[in-house]
């Protein structure tokens, strides 16, 4: 699944960046930011599948706004296709949101509780001009392509259905408009194990049928595994490592990739080692540590962790960590050489 270093990006971010302001007092002021998103960089090939992984609030959700410019960044590019997105106008950016489509975790609250499933998706269809007719045909054929027959379903309201079939719904609504891209964010969080397996399921299925890209989000590392080629580790709004989900599972470098691991109940008995577990406070990304934001938690801490940041390097093929272990090695390997 790694791809050739000549095939072009559908998607590059490049230095994305997104700080709240957090108010507060008679007169509003800012007392604090929250560093949602601080310096995140990544690419998208065409027809893979990029997982992005961390614990709640490492600013997994915001990036994906960002993305779609659903939030504005901060600093940062975004080229989709090439093109500059953050650059284009507003009848420009309408074209792209149907080349890049989001779905959200939460299958309910995404739902118009009052319209019915197949007003529901014929509803995007009809913004972007589709006659009525052929909104409504088309809204039909996508439901009953993710599982839900539309003589059954088309007139029934999101309350009437389960939270697998919802989930359903969110992902006709997001094809129906043929997408290149679709930045899923939590899509199987709120679902039980069986049926998230079934969704789940679909989703490879519709991806291999319509040429798909997808962005999939999940703090769930078993489902990252499962659906992913590459992978992009988070850790309090930035990148700590990246790879093939091959090369994280099986040689993960990044202390925190590694606790995320030793923490994943696994069936695999290779995989049952003892590796240090996550310790100290819970992350978060109001004011976070200096220097490497996991030092704090890290087994492995040295005392320049907390001087500069470290950067990501490369430790193998497409393979990426920014973490001082690694620097000290690769710059003795450099001395040695
Ligand atoms: N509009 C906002 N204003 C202020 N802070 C925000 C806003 N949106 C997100 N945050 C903060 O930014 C940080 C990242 O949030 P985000 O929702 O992107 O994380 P996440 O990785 O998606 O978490 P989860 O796994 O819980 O969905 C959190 O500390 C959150 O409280
Ligand atoms: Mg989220």
């Amino acid at each position: 699944m790694t791809p050739a270093p000549s095939r072009t990006p559908l998607l590059e971010v490049r230095g994305l960046r997104k700080h709240f302001p957090l108010r507060g007092g008679l007169l509003q002021r800012t007392y604090a930011w929250v560093r949602a998103v601080d310096d995140v960089s990544f690419d998208v090939y065409p027809a893979e599948t990029l997982g992005i992984v961390g614990e709640s609030g490492c600013g997994k959700s915001t990036l994906a706004r960002l993305v779609l410019r659903l939030v504005e960044p901060d600093a940062g590019t975004i080229r989709f296709g090439g093109e500059d997105v953050r650059g284009a106008t507003r009848a420009r950016m309408k074209q792209l949101r149907r080349d890049m489509q989001l779905v959200f975790q939460d299958p309910y609250a995404s739902l118009n509780p009052r319209l019915t499933i197949e007003d529901a998706v014929a509803f995007s269809l009809l913004v972007h001009g589709t006659p009525r007719g052929a909104a409504r045909q088309r809204a039909r054929a996508m439901l009953g392509r993710v599982g839900l027959d539309p003589r059954l379903y088309g007139r029934r309201y999101p309350h009437e259905l389960s939270g697998g079939q919802r989930q359903r719904v969110n992902i006709a609504r997001a094809l129906v408009l043929d997408p290149k891209l679709l930045v899923l964010d939590e899509p199987v969080s709120a679902l039980d194990k069986s049926v998230q397996a079934q969704v789940l399921n679909l989703l490879q299925e519709l991806k291999a049928e319509r040429a798909l890209t997808y962005v999939f989000i999940s703090h769930d590392l078993n489902v990252i595994e499962y659906v992913s080629g590459r992978v992009v580790v988070m850790y309090l709004g930035q990148v700590v490592e990246s790879g093939t989900a091959d090369a994280l599972a099986d040689a993960p470098k990044h202390p925190y990739t590694q606790a995320l691991f030793a923490a994943a109940p696994t069936m695999d008995p290779d995989r049952r080692i003892e590796r240090p577990p996550l310790a100290g406070d819970p992350p978060n990304a109001i004011d976070p540590p200096s220097g490497c934001r996991f030092r704090t938690r890290c087994a492995f801490a040295m005392p320049h962790c907390a001087g500069a940041p470290p950067r990501l390097s490369s430790v193998g093929a497409d393979h990426d960590v920014a973490c001082y272990l690694y620097e000290a090695h690769a710059a003795v390997e450099a001395v040695t050489r």
